[in-house]
């Protein structure tokens, strides 16, 4: 496996693949690698002549300062998990100006409003710094098709909007959530968790099961309160938000039309550890 470190470097090498019609699939991270992210890259695979992935903590997608300092960080370890995988061609380790040769600024998005719902309105100018930094490696890389986890379901929404928008030559591909055995959702945040808080952490997933029972059986306020209500009796656990939305619009519903398509959102504070997750309804 190439380790790419710098823009140079990096250009030179995608400008060979190119030369020699390689089709690329590509998945960008930001490192602390774990099963999830190997089923991206797995995945990609199967679908193209190679697989790049790259490994960037992108300063503009924080909040605050303090969350981008905690962001767990071991390109070594996540390095050795590459070789060990064998499903990746290169990595791309860009510094800072590689990416933001000014500034380390966000462009201004306009996502047609996917961008206000959900994450959006806790985590203000987020999916702007995703959107600076996806376009700037998609222009990079110049993959010909990009994967990225259903987890991050809105980010997925709003990077497919990136693409209609821009006009960009690259078919985005949604990779379906990867789970523990016991059903919890993969995540770096897990690492923080402790084992039996990873197990009580299971109700979030079994909650999204309950959830899909009951769709278009019991009516979505009725829905939102039992799942409230589960919530109520977990110790140590803070339900920030349920909804169920629309899966294209992401926007929330309180009723389900024969024609859309659903989706139920969580997100679950456990010990200080922002747990998201979801689930289509069928
Ligand atoms: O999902 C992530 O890890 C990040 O948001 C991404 C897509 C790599 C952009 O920094």
């Amino acid at each position: 496996m190439k380790v790419l470190r710098n823009k140079k470097t990096f250009q030179d090498y995608i400008e060979r693949q190119k030369e020699m019609g390689k089709k690329i699939g590509f998945a960008p991270t930001m490192g602390a690698l774990h099963d999830g992210h190997l089923s991206l890259y797995k995945q990609a695979r199967a679908e193209n002549d190679m697989v790049i992935s790259s490994i960037f903590v992108n300063p503009t997608q924080f909040n605050n300062a303090e969350d981008l300092k905690k962001y767990p960080r071991d390109t070594q370890r996540d390095i050795s998990i590459l070789e060990k995988s064998g499903l990746v061609d290169a990595v791309y380790l860009p510094e800072v100006e590689d990416i933001y040769p000014e500034k380390a600024v966000s462009q201004s998005y306009d996502f047609d409003g996917l961008e206000n719902e959900m994450e959006g309105k806790s985590r203000h100018g987020h999916f702007d710094g995703v959107g600076t930094v996806v376009e700037e490696f998609f222009r990079q890389v110049k993959p010909d098709n990009a994967y990225f986890g259903e987890k991050d379901y809105q980010q997925l929404a709003i990077i497919r909007k990136l693409v209609e928008k821009k006009k960009l030559p690259i078919k985005i591909i949604g990779v379906p959530i990867y789970r523990a055995e016991n059903g919890l959702a993969l995540s770096s945040r897990n690492q923080r968790l402790e084992e039996s808080r990873k197990i009580a952490s299971t109700i979030i997933y079994e909650s999204l099961v309950k959830v899909n029972d009951w769709f278009r059986v019991v009516s979505v306020p009725e829905i939102k309160e039992r799942i409230e209500e589960i919530f109520d009796d977990q110790k140590g656990m803070q339900l920030e938000y349920f909804m169920i939305a629309e899966e294209e619009s992401l926007k929330e519903t309180d009723f389900f039309y024969k024609d859309k398509n659903y989706r139920a959102f969580i997100v679950v504070v456990v010990d200080g550890v922002r747990l998201i997750d979801n689930m289509h309804l069928d």
